[in-house]
């Protein structure tokens, strides 16, 4: 059975909008949302490989550490994910609002909620992989506290990578950025 951790509070409920936890049947219209905002930076979506965290949105996997979705008038418009890798790091991913719902706290309160989850399962970092094209994001990641970290290879889909650190070092984290061949064994995970 999948543990799923999430905030007390949980779904929070905020002005016009629900976020709660992730189903399957929330994932057509995510995905849609996330294909839609990958493609305005010129980027195409691959929900079977580098994405597939996001494609299988809502399936029983058992590095996923939380899901949600923000639903706002019976409709999701907006997708976060987070799952665990090795040395109690998790990676979010999935980060994507729909573009009449930007703008409004949405996603910094999801951003919140996700890192919260990863923050009770006792992880120790969280990491990401963005564009620096996307230029909100980065500028959301930046004034949450993330760090940006060593830029990923040219094959992972991305340009950008940025930690955020949730509790005191382990002696198995080192607090450095993903050794080389790191990236390659979390994707065989
Ligand atoms: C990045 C994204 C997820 C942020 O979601 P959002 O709901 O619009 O974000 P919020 O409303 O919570 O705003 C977050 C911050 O960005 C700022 N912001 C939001 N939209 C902005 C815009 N169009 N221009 C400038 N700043 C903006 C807000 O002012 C806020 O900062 P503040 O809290 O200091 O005021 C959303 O814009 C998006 O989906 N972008 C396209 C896809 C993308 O880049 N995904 C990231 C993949 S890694």
């Amino acid at each position: 059975m999948r543990v799923l951790t999430r905030p007390s509070n949980f779904p929070l409920q905020r002005t016009g909008f629900v976020i709660r936890r992730a189903v399957v049947g929330d994932r057509e219209a995510a995905l849609r949302i996330a294909a839609a905002g990958m493609r305005e930076f010129g980027l195409e979506p691959d929900f079977h490989g580098l994405d597939a965290d996001l494609g299988l949105l809502g399936e029983e996997r058992p590095d996923v550490v939380a899901e949600f979705v923000a639903v706002a008038e019976n409709a999701v418009c907006w997708s976060v994910v987070l799952t665990v890798k090795a040395d109690a790091i998790g990676k979010l991913s999935g980060l994507y609002v729909n573009p009449v719902h930007r703008g409004q706290g949405v996603g910094r309160t999801l951003l919140k909620a996700a890192v919260d989850a990863g923050r009770s399962r006792g992880l120790a970092r969280l990491y990401l992989e963005t564009w620096g094209k996307m230029a909100t994001a980065v500028r959301l990641y930046g004034s949450s506290g993330w760090v940006r970290g060593e830029d990923p290879p040219a094959s992972s889909g991305a340009d950008r990578s940025y930690w955020l650190e949730l509790a005191r070092l382990t002696p198995r984290s080192t607090g450095r950025a993903p050794r080389a061949g790191q990236r390659e064994r979390w994707a065989a995970e």
